[in-house]
């Protein structure tokens, strides 16, 4: 439940060697002051189809898509569109939404059995009803899309033809969904995107527009249901904090940035890159050419020289520029909205069920293994 102690000590050394669980091999940047210069860096690919890059999975091509270019240009344009679509205001309406549909789960966890699994009592239901409606998905498709997405970010857990099906079936959702939205446009971002691309098909390419659904939708809900899981976790193994925050709740945006800062849902969301020439880090070690590089959140989230007592949870910690959600060219295109969520999330369920608590000791929390997230699988909670 503590912050892992192989985070202590990894920044001894700017750069280390990793093996993957596909058994490839890779260099990890440990240090805040590289890891954030290096997200803005343009000479680390995010092109990673190209021969004798490390694959994370060896069953799964997790994220490679050779017909989208991750890289500027490109992707500057791709991404302009996306955020041109993904407006403040859109965010800010969406939270009287989060907040009722937070209200009515808590109605249904309360009248219902406990323990109570809290991940699919509120962690996954939440992220998962506020981006459908965001993008304009059905919520009945949920149960669907769900077990397609689950394939689709397996990284040991399903043999490889699974795999292989997982990622077409979810393809081939996204093109009935988005058949069926051009014919039946409405005020949603799908079909903000899809107006771009009928409009002007320069600027978005048909295969470029169910790319970057996929990824809004997978990216959309996976990573904050985890967050909401594992955070409220660790929270309520610490009912200090939980008391904490009850007795001032303006504690909340705060206290949610530090479970962003020492998340531990398991591995690195930060995706593989490619250094295209040598780059130097601060200590004079150097990324040789062709290297496959991951950026770590969570070693820079620890660096010493940047926190103060990083191994702490202070939920009162200012100045929290954790790098959980990346930083520069690909910073998270979500961020707001999953600090929305976030936020809701943990007041609803602290205001609404004073006393909730973690009904098994943490210790016996089961993650989630051999997907992309490792977040807990099983999180019972009564109240
Ligand atoms: C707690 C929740 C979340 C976390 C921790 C998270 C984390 C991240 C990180 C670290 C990146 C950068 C990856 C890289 O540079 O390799 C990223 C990118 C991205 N995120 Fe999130 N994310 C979260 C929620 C969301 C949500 C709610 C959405 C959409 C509704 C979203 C959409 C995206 C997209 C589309 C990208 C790709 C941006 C690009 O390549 O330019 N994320 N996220």
């Amino acid at each position: 439940m503590e912050v892992p102690e192989g985070l202590r000590g990894l920044r001894e050394k700017a750069l280390v060697e990793v093996t993957l669980p596909s058994g490839d091999t890779a260099v990890m940047v440990t240090r805040y002051k590289d890891v954030r210069k290096l997200f803005a860096d343009e000479r680390l690919s995010k092109n990673i189809a190209r021969p004798g890059v490390a694959r994370i999975s060896a069953d799964n091509e997790l994220f490679v898509d050779p017909e989208i270019d991750a890289d500027p240009p490109d992707h500057t344009r791709m991404r302009g569109l996306v955020t041109k679509a993904f407006t403040a205001r859109r965010i800010e309406l969406l939270r009287p939404f989060a907040q009722a549909t937070a209200d009515e789960l808590l109605d249904q966890m309360a009248a219902g059995p406990r323990p109570t699994d809290l991940n699919e009592a509120l962690a996954f239901p939440l992220p998962i009803l506020v981006i459908c409606k965001l993008l304009g998905i059905p919520p009945e498709d949920r149960t669907k899309f769900r077990s397609l997405v689950d394939g689709f970010l397996s990284v040991t857990k399903l043999p490889p033809d699974e795999v292989e099906e997982s990622r077409k079936g979810l393809w081939a959702y996204l093109i009935d969904l988005i058949a069926s939205k051009r014919a039946n446009l409405g005020d949603d971002l799908i079909s903000a995107l899809i107006k771009v691309r009928d409009e002007d098909d320069n600027r978005l390419s048909e295969h470029e527009l169910h790319f970057w659904t996929q990824s809004l939708l997978i990216a959309g809900y996976v990573t904050t249901a985890s967050q909401i899981g594992t955070g409220t976790a660790v929270l309520l193994h610490r009912r200090d904090l939980v008391k904490e925050i009850q007795a001032d709740y303006s504690l909340v945006p705060s206290a949610v940035e530090e479970l962003l800062r020492t998340q531990i849902m398991g591995s690195s969301i930060g995706t593989l890159r490619y250094a295209v020439t040598d780059i130097p880090l601060s200590d004079g070690t150097v990324i040789k050419e062709g290297s496959s590089v991951l950026l770590s959140e969570e070693s820079a989230n620890m660096d010493e020289s940047v926190f103060t007592d990083p191994f702490r949870l202070d939920i009162r910690r200012e100045d929290n520029h954790h790098m959980t959600f990346g930083a520069g060219i690909h910073y998270c295109v979500g961020a707001a909205l999953a600090r929305m969520e976030l936020q809701v999330a943990t007041e609803s369920l602290l205001r609404r069920f004073p006393d909730v608590r973690l009904a098994v000791p943490a210790e016996d929390l089961p993650r989630g293994l051999g997907g992309f997230m490792e977040g807990f699988s099983d999180i019972p909670v009564v109240w």
